[in-house]
């Protein structure tokens, strides 16, 4: 099983009810019911084609009675009683926030998600949202880097800082070098005629020393 299924799969504790939105394959869903992780498993897809998928492999796994398979959009056809936990991974930030958006009807106290894109829009919008990033890790796989956040109802002041750059964390230093001398790069390439963008850069640049 891959590092970041591994990692998304330690933030589930044992009385969570986990959904995981955009299951594709279901490897997340099928490493958490192997391993008896959770309270209850629910697996939601929204392509035919990977929900079919999806069946297969829980076939396969002979899980079928421990995971549960929805062909929806989010957890749109899912009882609010039924889980209190979503996994969103490999998505980008605005269909992971339109999940969101469309699931808070429905008692979810925690949020483990592995977006693609914009974690800053991810962090500010769910912050507005009362969902606040409590835990984080940051790993590279295959040579992508992977951040994985975990948002709770547990309000605390969640700085802009933490909001583009995360929680402080030693280990994470590689990254943020990483992302420190692309945006040094960035920024000899912008000119002050792209004044949101230049400013923006600066500001991001400004933010990240702190953490280096
Ligand atoms: C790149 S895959 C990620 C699969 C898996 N979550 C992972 O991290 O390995 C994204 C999956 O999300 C599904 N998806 C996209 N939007 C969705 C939505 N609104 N509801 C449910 N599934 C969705 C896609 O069909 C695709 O299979």
């Amino acid at each position: 099983m891959s590092l970041r299924i591994k990692t998304l799969a330690s933030f589930v504790n044992i009385m969570d009810k986990v959904a995981d939105v955009g299951c594709d394959h279901a490897y997340l869903a099928i490493y958490l019911a192997e391993n008896n992780s959770c309270q209850s498993i629910l697996a939601t897809e929204i392509n035919p084609h990977s929900y079919q998928n999806a069946s297969q492999n829980i076939k396969h796994a002979n899980l079928e009675d421990k995971i549960k398979l929805f062909l929806t959009d989010g957890i749109k056809d899912i009882a609010s009683n039924e889980v209190d936990t979503l996994i969103i991974a490999g998505l980008g930030t605005h269909t992971i926030l339109q999940i969101i958006k469309d699931a808070q009807a429905k008692n979810i106290k925690k949020l483990i998600i592995q977006s693609n894109n914009d974690l800053y829009l991810l962090r500010s919008s769910l912050k507005k949202r009362g969902f606040y990033l409590t835990k984080e890790k940051v790993l590279k796989e295959k040579d992508i880097w992977y951040t994985i956040d975990v948002f709770t109802l547990t309000k605390y002041k969640q700085t802009n800082l933490i909001n583009y750059w995360g929680i402080k964390e030693p280990l994470n230093k590689k990254y943020l070098q990483e992302n420190y001398h692309h945006l040094q790069s960035l920024n000899n390439k912008v000119t002050f005629k792209d004044l949101k963008r230049k400013l923006n850069i600066l500001y991001q640049i400004y933010l990240i020393k702190k953490y280096l």
